[in-house]
């Protein structure tokens, strides 16, 4: 386990909760560290998805335990019930904000009973470029709801939020109502700051 997982990302809350090994999607996984890496040193089978490719190319390199996938998260299916937990780490608030419901509903069809998802989400609604991001030539596009907006979204795809913390950057415990009388997925949100 990376310090910059435990620390950065709320993985404490979804980490205890897990069976191991468990079965995890990282949604938007980067280079694969430390999200992905952390979960496959904790003995989980990791799938990641990613739209660039060079980003999977660098995750296949750096988690050779884990599976990745080029593709955009708002077009990528997998069967129902595939994933223990699935988590989208400063991604999902990188997708066009009509995109983003629907990726959530789909989510909530991939998770098995008990499963969890833990994303981070926008705090304050905001759309937009920041110029210069992280002091580079780049740009950064974000689009992301409020905080109520998001919970609604969560509830509507079948998840509830329990418990709830108040800090921007907190944790959000989701718990996911049950499905066909069967108990239902769980998952744990994080708030991005706004813009
Ligand atoms: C800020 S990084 C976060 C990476 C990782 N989740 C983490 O927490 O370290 C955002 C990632 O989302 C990916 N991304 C953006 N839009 C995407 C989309 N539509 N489908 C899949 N991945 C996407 C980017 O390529 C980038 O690797």
């Amino acid at each position: 386990m990376s310090e910059g997982l435990s620390t950065r990302h709320g993985w404490p809350s979804l980490r205890t909760r897990l069976p191991i090994p468990a079965a995890v999607l990282d949604l938007g996984c980067g280079c694969g560290v430390p999200v992905a890496s952390s979960l496959a040193d904790a003995g989980h089978q990791v799938t990641g998805v990613d739209i660039s490719d060079v980003q999977i190319e660098r995750a296949r390199r750096l988690v050779p335990a884990g599976a990745f996938i080029r593709a955009d998260a708002a077009q990528v299916d997998f069967p129902p019930a595939s994933f223990d937990a699935v988590v989208c780490l400063y991604a999902l608030i990188h997708l066009p904000l009509d995109d983003q419901p629907g990726l959530l509903r789909r989510v909530v069809t991939w998770l098995r009973p008990g499963g969890w998802l833990l994303a981070t989400t926008g705090y304050r609604a905001w759309t937009g470029t920041e110029d210069n991001w992280l002091g580079g030539p780049a740009a950064m596009w974000w689009s992301h709801a409020d905080a109520g907006t998001y919970r609604s979204w969560l509830s509507e795809a079948g998840l509830d939020i329990t418990p709830r913390s108040s800090s921007r950057r907190a944790q959000a415990g989701t718990r996911c109502s049950g499905r066909s009388g069967r108990a239902g997925p769980a998952a744990t949100a994080t708030s991005a700051p706004g813009g």
